[in-house]
């Protein structure tokens, strides 16, 4: 049964470095995709140029992680996910906003994501957070969702000088140096 939508609770965001990596995906299995996202596919995405991971942790425990890239003036974010046990409380909106505000200090001045059409919960955060969707790709994920295809939806949003703001909702979210908007 789903959790209901409470309070987020003291949240700290982090660089996650690739050395991290292996230690989270070991301790965390429900942060990274099988085939997708796994742990390898992190780790290989922080080489890349422009590439950033950001870790929020809750109670000194690691509650989940988003991965992007910023080139130029775009962003796209490759990867979120919390920790299933602390859905629901507003850290996936503040992992995404601090990866917003940090693309957008990187000169990102749009971001883009693919999320699959079947995947709700997804989509209610990034509507909520001003995505607007701009294309879809039929059955892009194949057998990844209950073994059907799935069609992916891309979303875009323009970035604005308050990017990065923490939720509303959320007056315990610190984040270090590193992850501030600028
Ligand atoms: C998508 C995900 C990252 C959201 O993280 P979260 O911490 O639970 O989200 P938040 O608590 O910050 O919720 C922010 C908003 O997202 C939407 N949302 C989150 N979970 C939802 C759900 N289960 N059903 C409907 N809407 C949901 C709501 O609009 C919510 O705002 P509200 O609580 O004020 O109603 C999380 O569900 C997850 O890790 N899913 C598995 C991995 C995944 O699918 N990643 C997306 C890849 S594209």
């Amino acid at each position: 049964m789903m959790a209901a939508p409470g309070p987020l609770a003291a949240c700290e965001i982090r660089e996650l470095r690739a050395a991290d990596v292996p230690a989270a995906a070991g301790q965390y299995r429900d942060l990274f995709v099988d085939g997708t996202w796994n742990a390898a596919a992190v780790g290989r995405s922080l080489d890349g140029p422009g590439s950033f991971a950001l870790l929020a942790h809750t109670a000194g425990q690691i509650a989940g992680l988003v991965v992007a890239r910023a080139v130029a003036d775009e962003c796209e974010i490759l990867w979120i996910a919390v920790v299933a046990s602390r859905r629901r409380s507003g850290i996936g909106r503040g992992l995404l906003r601090a990866a917003l505000g940090r693309a957008a200090g990187l000169g990102a001045r749009t971001a883009y994501l693919e999320v699959a059409a079947a995947n709700r919960a997804a989509i209610d955060l990034y509507d909520g957070e001003g995505f607007r969707r701009c294309g879809r790709r039929p059955a892009y994920y194949r057998g990844a969702h209950e073994g059907a295809p799935c069609d992916a939806l891309v979303y875009k949003k323009e970035l604005g000088s308050g990017e990065g703001s923490p939720p509303q909702s959320s007056p315990d979210h610190r984040t270090n140096g590193e992850t501030k908007a600028s």
